[in-house]
């Protein structure tokens, strides 16, 4: 159990309420055995008496076994609240933790990694490792606990009959954990048929125009049915095998039964057992059955929980290659040069810029122009510091920017994306994305130079109109000049658009370019861009097709 250990931490962490939980185990598991010893006196007080009725030791015993019952009870909850909602919270740690490495993560390593298997670890690996976390460890207590208080009952009251009760349980353990283990297998084979069902649906969702178009709504129908089938056979599958689960159970409990009958009963007609202890040891079985049961299914959770650790410790140790070392604060000038710059993409061994340079002064507007696929995009996230050169040096202001304060250099820089995403959310949270407490003025006015004003007071709810999946849908126009009004809102010392005028008509792009015209004297700009018309207010022009020979 090698990956769990990394968990030690947090445990040592909730020591104290861990420790509690503990004490509430053997508290439980003291008063639900302490009651059972009363149920077969009581029975041999009775049969000892059966004319005298109900005495008043059966009512004190009576007495004892509700008091004890209701401790029990008491305790148990006591346990829960202790042991599992210090699991939660765990939980909810390690699952903090991982959220913030995704976020530290760098660009390229994303890359290497799908959205489902980065979901993966934030929901399925981290309730897999809650499951030890919580009843995992609960119950291996429990049991432990539970074995030794009733051992210490089952000896006081008869040897032998303790020996017959108890070693059948390990077998049963050993039967429901490999039970479990078959389950957990087929369990991940339903629920992969099952997300390919919902990836599928929710492709075809959002596809429906296409398939509309297509007509391809019979071929769509047919695929999904093959898809919900082949879940079927694999649900039915699983379903055979969790029959079993409590069937041994139950079989295990008929058998013990039959033998504590037998045995009890020929000790009984010898003399040396009393009824009443023959009830006490059903009692006895009745308890212990349920929690060897949970072990079995504990230590295939265990296992479950070991692999799930072993992936989300993977996942925290990357280191992403983009680090900050600089925290200093001090003013960006806007000055860039790429000296001899190459960038090679790891995954896919494509060069996408070579040996390329250029100097663009503060203040300087350059407009960058080249075909599709010419490394133009490449350039932006170099510039970003999203990914680092292979080869050569990017300075700001003369200085390296890998020696620069990362955070502060990405404030001074304004990134208009190729692909305009917005968050499902109003468009005036979207515009104002940069700043902690965007006021609508300064909203309005950025919009207004990002000429994406005029339509948003069309909308019905106006700056309080959604986006995204259930708000209204935007032209890739329009979702474009949001994403420049949310780049400008920042006030950026450097201006990036890449390709960012690209979905709009020879006319907005000029308005647009014309309302920031007087701002971009005061920024370096940078315009990437497949059309003449965008480079016109450019200083300078870099036609990478002439000076990227590859
Ligand atoms: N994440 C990536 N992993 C591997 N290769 C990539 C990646 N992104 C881009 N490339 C490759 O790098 C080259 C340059 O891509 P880039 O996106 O920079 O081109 P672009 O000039 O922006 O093109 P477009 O005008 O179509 O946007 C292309 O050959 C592309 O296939
Ligand atoms: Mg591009």
């Amino acid at each position: 159990m090698n990956a769990l250990k990394t968990l030690n931490p947090y445990f040592w962490k909730h020591k104290l309420m861990l420790f509690w939980g503990l004490l509430f185990i053997v508290a439980s598991n003291f008063f639900n055995i302490y009651k059972v010893q009363f149920i077969g006196k009581s029975v041999d007080e009775i049969s000892k008496n059966l004319l005298g009725g109900i005495n008043k030791t059966v009512l004190i015993n009576v007495a004892i076994i509700i008091v004890s019952s209701i401790l029990t009870g008491f305790f148990t909850f006591m346990m829960r609240q202790t042991i599992i909602v210090s699991s939660r919270r765990i939980e909810y740690e390690l699952k903090n933790k991982i959220y913030n490495q995704y976020q530290s993560l760098s660009f390229s390593e994303y890359k290497k990694t799908t959205i489902g298997d980065l979901m993966n670890r934030l929901s399925e690996d981290v309730v897999a490792v809650r499951m030890y976390l919580g009843p995992g460890v609960m119950y291996v207590f429990n049991l432990a606990i539970l074995v030794i208080i009733t051992a210490v009952y089952m000896l006081k009251t008869n040897a032998s009959m303790m020996l017959w009760t108890l070693i059948p349980l390990p077998i049963l353990s050993f039967a429901i954990y490999k039970i479990s283990s078959i389950i957990n297998r087929k369990s991940k084979i339903v629920q992969k048929s099952q997300s390919a069902i919902s990836t599928f649906v929710q492709d075809s969702f959002s596809g429906i125009r296409v398939i509309k178009f297509f007509a391809k709504e019979n071929y769509i129908e047919k695929n999904y049915g093959q898809k919900v089938a082949d879940y079927q056979k694999k649900a039915l599958d699983l379903a055979s095998v969790e029959a079993y689960f409590y069937t041994i159970i139950l079989f295990v409990i008929g058998l013990l039964n039959v033998a504590i009958l037998y045995i009890g009963g020929e000790k009984y007609i010898a003399g040396e057992l009393k009824v009443g202890a023959i009830v006490d040891f059903f009692m006895y079985i009745n308890i212990l059955i349920w929690p060897f049961s949970m072990v079995g299914w504990v230590t295939s959770v265990n296992q479950r929980a070991e692999a799930s650790m072993q992936r989300i410790n993977e996942f925290l140790d990357k280191k992403s290659e983009i680090q900050n070392h600089n925290l200093d604060n001090y003013a960006i000038k806007g000055e860039i040069e790429f000296r001899n710059v190459s960038y090679t993409y790891p995954n896919t061994g494509i060069k996408a810029i070579n040996n390329l340079s250029f100097v663009v002064k503060a203040g300087e507007s350059l407009a960058i122009m080249g075909k599709t696929g010419s490394g133009k995009t490449t350039i932006a996230l170099l510039l970003c510091r999203l990914i680092d050169p292979s080869e050569g040096q990017i300075l700001v202001d003369g200085k390296n920017l890998k020696d620069h304060n990362l955070g502060l250099y990405r404030e001074a820089i304004g990134y208009i994306p190729q692909e305009s995403f917005l968050f499902s959310d109003t468009i005036a949270n979207n515009i104002g994305f940069a700043s902690e407490q965007p006021d609508l003025e300064k909203i309005i006015s950025y919009a207004k130079k990002a000429d994406v004003h005029k339509n948003i007071i069309h909308f019905k709810d106006q700056y309080n109109t959604m986006v995204g999946e259930r708000g209204v849908m935007l032209s890739g126009g329009q979702k474009q000049r949001i994403c420049i009004a949310r780049a400008f809102i920042k006030e950026p010392k450097i201006l990036l658009f890449d390709d960012a005028l690209s979905a709009l008509d020879t006319e907005t792009e000029e308005n647009i370019l014309q309302n920031i015209s007087s701002e971009l004297s005061k920024k370096t700009s940078i315009i990437i861009s497949h059309r003449l018309s965008s480079t016109k207010y450019a200083d300078k022009i870099l036609n990478l097709n002439e000076v990227q020979k590859n």
